[in-house]
């Protein structure tokens, strides 16, 4: 019997007019899909509080929802420089304009298929060819192909076989009760 095939698409920035998810009925189709996997793991999994899940950095950042024919089974968000005063790389004086991927999730029943490694990589492929777009918000060029993720010391590992290496310089720190280190990788931009 063939397997699932699963789908990606992306969310451009949806804009300043996001609503929580209880009233979601003006957002973007698949930013509510996001938001539903965000809903699911990072708070009724590990007890995220709901009203810290949705930021200001939603509106401005690229979104990918991965489906199982319609069914929405995983999600990542890439944060567009500048990053905000949260952004540890650039308070602990990593000043390079950054591009940060966060909010990765996958669905429990659909982990340990790869589906997170290929979100990763999604986001980094569109980024490599999409510099313009990202450095919107500062001056073209600007943007060297840095990447930062903070990630939950648990997932670590998973970063470090896509290729980020951990900068202690940006310290360890928890994050609604999660400790999180700061991992950085360079990749490829073509202007
Ligand atoms: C972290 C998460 C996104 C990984 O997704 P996934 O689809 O299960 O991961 P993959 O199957 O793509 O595995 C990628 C690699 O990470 C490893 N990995 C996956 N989950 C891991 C975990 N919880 N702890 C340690 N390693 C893990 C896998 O062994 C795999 O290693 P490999 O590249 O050497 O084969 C998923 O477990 C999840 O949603 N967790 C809850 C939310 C979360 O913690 N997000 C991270 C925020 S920083």
């Amino acid at each position: 019997m063939a397997g699932p095939t699963f789908t990606t698409r992306i969310q451009e920035p949806p804009g300043p007019k996001l609503s929580l998810p209880t009233n979601p009925n003006s957002n973007p189709t698949v930013f509510n899909d996001a938001m539903k996997i965000r809903m699911r793991v990072f708070v009724d999994e590990q007890k995220c509080s709901a009203e810290a899940e949705i930021d200001t950095d939603d509106s401005r950042s690229w979104h990918w929802v991965l489906y199982d024919g319609t069914t929405a089974v995983g999600t990542i968000r890439l944060v567009p420089p500048p990053q905000g005063p949260h952004g540890h790389a650039v308070q602990k004086g990593a000043h390079e304009p950054c591009i940060k991927l966060t909010r990765v999730a996958i669905m429990p029943m659909y982990r340990g298929l790869g589906l997170g490694r290929r979100l990763v990589e999604t986001a980094l492929e569109w980024a490599a060819v999409h510099a313009a777009e990202v450095e919107v918000q500062i001056g073209r060029g600007e943007w060297r192909g840095l990447v930062l993720v903070h990630a939950q010391v648990d997932v670590e590992g998973m970063y470090a076989r896509l290729g980020f290496e951990v900068d202690e310089t940006l310290g360890r720190w928890d994050e609604e009760g999660i400790e999180h280190l700061g991992m950085l990788r360079r990749i490829s931009v073509q202007e």
